[in-house]
């Protein structure tokens, strides 16, 4: 196995998208920022030397981080913030996963232009566990904003408001040439005839579940969230922020040029749609120059919830899964959005909500609201007291009709920096469950420092008495995030067997910022065989 060592600067630079010069935040002044390609067991290095004005972190987006908690990335959770001039170097391994992950800052908004992919293949000396494709290329799909990105949010955390629409989707940085002034720089995926192409699918959008589809080619699912798929065939893709998906697809149309499209599903609902498509073109080597324009698939529409469920339920596991069969935690988390009360003298503009109020997010009820002095894991690793309560419920406070019509008093969460405790090694199901409190929206739950089992998902309300039976604990899908299905549900499964303070939270950053978080603080217990190693001598102090 192999050590690499990388450089990221984080600085302002020139970004010129849809005819307008922005001074964005980037790493090394590229923009998404660079790939990192690796084989299954190397180690990465990757120096952070923060020269932009806001804090930052970086967050390796499903990196299980087996002892290196401190790498993680969340501020608050697992550091604090990189501070102007500073710096700070991750180091950590990745084991046993293959496949495409991501990175991305875990700091305000910052991610909206501070990403890039993580590319894994095989362990040195084996091979993918299907033919070896001819090309490999990486499709990253993004929001874009005409705005200052750190404007949009403090503009909605200020006022309490749904934040601006974006002025465009991305694919690899690029709105695509549906857009004005875009065309020139519209991506381009080669293909040639008769030839194999893996596509490595990443939604980094910041708030957008997205559909995806390349017109008249088929495409073959090969993996997910950096874990191998019994391969299955589809046409269209559907991806939550945060997860990502491996395609096989084949060479095997007429010689000519095709749209790779990526389209919006299922925002807030009747929330406008404008500027929710993206474009790169599928091109074939032979057809080179043709000017012909390329042929459009067809997307299907944003409220298809058909096609997105028919999607989400193809996933298996290629064979039999290491999945619990017993528990040790069965936790019932609730998912969901909310409204606080405007402070009373607070002004009109400060209060868009309905009828004078903020929104907000919880999680059974408790809106999670980060430290600012300490992180958790430090509070946690050095025994500071009055960061945290370890008082997060392992049920909702009150059972109720979760997707039916919600009473208003239940609308308005508690807020706190609680956290739940798991002992190292439990075997832990958490059902989540998404609430209809205010509106039902999607909720893409990312978890950190774990991959997790997706043993079933459903509409409703999770019924323990008839929907256990629909458990798949044979073959079902390893993932990071699970794309809670909108007023419905989903089962999760992992063993706690990584020691740290992980979060879990909503992937749409809106709502992240809004507190649907929580986090899982998983002792090792003093003098453990598996346990955490010390923090680096360069972690960054509030
Ligand atoms: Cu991809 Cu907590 O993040």
């Amino acid at each position: 196995a192999k050590t690499h060592y990388h450089g990221f600067i984080v600085r302002q630079t020139r970004v010129t998208r849809l005819c307008k010069t922005h001074n964005s935040i980037t790493v090394n002044g590229q923009f998404p920022g660079p790939t990192l390609e690796i084989n299954n067991g190397d180690s990465l290095v990757v120096k952070v030397v923060n020269k932009a004005k806001y804090n930052v972190t970086i967050h390796w987006h499903g990196a299980k981080q087996t002892r290196t908690a401190w790498a993680d990335g969340p501020e608050f959770i697992t550091q604090c913030p990189i501070r102007p001039g500073r710096s700070y170097t991750y180091r950590f391994t990745i084991s046993g996963q293959e496949g495409t992950l991501w990175w991305h800052a875990h700091s305000s908004w910052l991610r909206a232009t501070v990403y890039g992919a993580i590319v894994i293949h095989p362990k040195q000396g084996d091979s993918y566990p299907f033919s070896k494709p001819n090309h490999e290329s990486v499709i990253t799909l993004g929001q874009w904003w005409d705005a200052n990105p750190i404007d949009v949010i403090r503009e909605a955390t200020r006022t309490g408001g749904a934040p601006n629409i974006s002025n465009a989707y991305t694919i690899n940085g690029q709105p695509g040439d549906l857009y004005k002034c875009s065309s020139n720089d519209t991506v381009r995926v080669p293909v040639r005839s008769g030839e194999t192409n893996l596509i490595r699918v990443i939604n980094a959008a910041l708030n957008q579940q997205l559909f995806f589809k390349i017109a008249n080619h088929k495409l073959t699912v090969v993996g997910a969230d950096a874990s191998y798929v019994k391969p299955f065939n589809t046409s269209v893709l559907m991806l939550g922020p945060g997860q990502t998906t491996d395609v096989l697809i084949k060479g095997d149309q007429k010689p000519g040029r095709y749209y790779i499209a990526a389209r919006a599903y299922a925002s807030a609902q009747g929330a406008p749609f404008d500027n929710t498509t993206t474009t790169a073109i599928l091109e074939y080597k032979t057809a080179k120059g043709a000017s012909s324009k390329p042929l459009m698939p067809s997307l299907p529409r944003f409220n298809d919830t058909n096609t997105a469920t028919a999607f989400t339920t193809s996933f298996r596991s290629p064979g039999q899964a290491q999945v619990p069969k017993t528990l040790d935690e069965n936790l019932f988390i609730t998912a969901g959005l909310g409204i606080n009360k405007c402070p009373p003298k607070a002004k009109a503009s400060h209060c868009q909500a309905p009828n004078r109020t903020r929104f907000t997010a919880s999680m059974n009820n408790v809106s999670f609201v980060l430290p600012s002095n300490f992180s958790l894991l430090q509070a946690h690793h050095h025994g500071i007291p009055g960061v945290f309560t370890t008082d997060f419920p392992a049920t909702p406070p009150v059972t109720f009709d979760y997707t039916g019509n919600v009473s208003r008093s239940l609308w308005q969460p508690t807020r706190g920096t609680k956290v739940y405790k798991l002992k190292y090694g439990a075997k832990v199901q958490v059902v989540l469950q998404g609430t209809n409190i205010f509106t039902a929206e999607n909720h893409p739950i990312h978890l950190h420092g774990y991959d997790f089992y997706v043993v079933a998902e459903g509409f409703g309300n999770f019924n323990p008495k008839t929907d256990t039976s629909k458990f798949n604990l044979v073959d079902p899908p390893l993932r990071n995030t699970v794309s809670l299905p909108v007023n419905g549900w989903a089962v999760i499964r992992f063993v706690a067997n990584n020691p740290g303070t992980w979060i879990m939270h909503c992937h749409l950053d809106v709502h992240i910022g809004w507190g649907l978080a929580t986090v899982f603080l998983v002792d090792n217990g003093v003098g453990h065989l598996e346990t955490l190693q010390p923090p680096p001598k360069d972690l960054p102090v509030c």
